[in-house]
């Protein structure tokens, strides 16, 4: 028997839609498996209810059957579905560390990223690689179609959830198909801003590369209280915000001794918009950690 952490993941960071990725330290889905003639899958936790236990309607189940490892695996959910925090992406990194670890297939992380991806397609439909691969990697990460990029960074976050729920695939709806030039362009130097403030672990440079003028406005208008709720982070300190992945949580990037306060203005902006939220106080981390029993 084998357990697994694996956290959640806010993708896009606004100027890097589809392509940047970071672990959060927390929240986390715990993974527990134990080798089976067949694959059985239990779900606890935050929103167990929403996700189904049929191995082949689940994103584990997914995995299970591209590793060929059968068993039975308990999945206890830390990070609600349809949050924008990679709630299926964990599980999915989580399982497929422990099973590649349980089976002894000796695939490294990076190889395990396009096996946890192809669980995600189940849920949103297109096999995105943005929140597995920091799952399994931890820190940030860059996908692309011809590698991943991975850099260990230190910067404080507050990850803010309403509880108002938005599909990916409604998301991935409002994406537009094309954008002007000097909107690309603009994006790209955020994108290049955001990047090395990663590296450098400092948040003004994150919080400033953040900014895309064509897809988190289309995103942000799914949001009841984005404006409002952005703003007073702001106020508070953030260096920057955006949607997080698909939404509805909204990510700020602050410095660790205003982490408090950007995190107590959101849910008060979420509260006079008449929306109950959650915020997670927390900073990019690492990625899946096994346990042995
Ligand atoms: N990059 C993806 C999106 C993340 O924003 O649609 C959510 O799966």
């Amino acid at each position: 028997m084998l357990t697994v952490r694996a956290p959640a993941t806010s993708a896009n960071l606004g100027s890097g839609f589809d392509v940047f990725g970071i672990a959060l330290e927390s929240p986390a889905d715990v993974v527990r498996v134990e080798r089976a003639d067949e694959t059985t899958i239990s779900v606890s936790g935050a929103g167990s209810q929403y996700i189904p236990e049929d191995p082949e309607k689940n994103t584990v189940g997914a995995v299970a059957e591209a590793l060929d490892a059968p068993a039975h695996i308990r999945i206890d959910k830390g990070v609600r579905p349809s949050s924008g925090l990679g709630s299926s992406a964990a599980s999915a990194a989580a399982a497929a560390v422990a099973l590649n670890e349980l089976y002894d297939r000796g695939l490294s992380r990076e190889e395990l990223v396009p096996i946890a991806a192809e669980g995600e397609a189940l849920v949103s439909g297109a096999a995105h690689a943005d929140n597995v691969a920091p799952s399994l990697l931890g820190g940030f990460t860059i996908v692309t179609g011809d590698g991943i990029t991975q850099v260990d960074a230190d910067v404080s976050l507050v990850a803010c959830l309403p509880e108002i729920t938005i599909s990916t695939r409604d998301a991935r709806g409002v994406v537009p198909e094309s954008a002007a030039m000097a909107d690309i362009v603009e994006t790209v130097g955020h994108a290049a801003t955001l990047a090395v403030g990663m590296a450098r672990g400092d948040p003004d440079l994150v919080g400033r590369g953040m900014g895309d003028g064509i897809v988190t406005p289309e995103r942000a208008a799914l949001i009841d209280g984005y404006d409002r709720v952005r703003a007073a982070a702001l106020e508070a300190g953030a260096t920057g915000v955006t949607v997080s992945g698909a939404g509805p949580t909204l990510l700020a990037v602050c410095r660790p001794s205003s982490r408090r306060a950007v995190a107590s203005a959101m849910v008060g902006a979420f509260e006079a918009t008449g929306i109950d939220s959650r915020a997670y106080q927390t900073r990019v981390g690492s990625g899946a950690t096994i346990y042995r029993d």
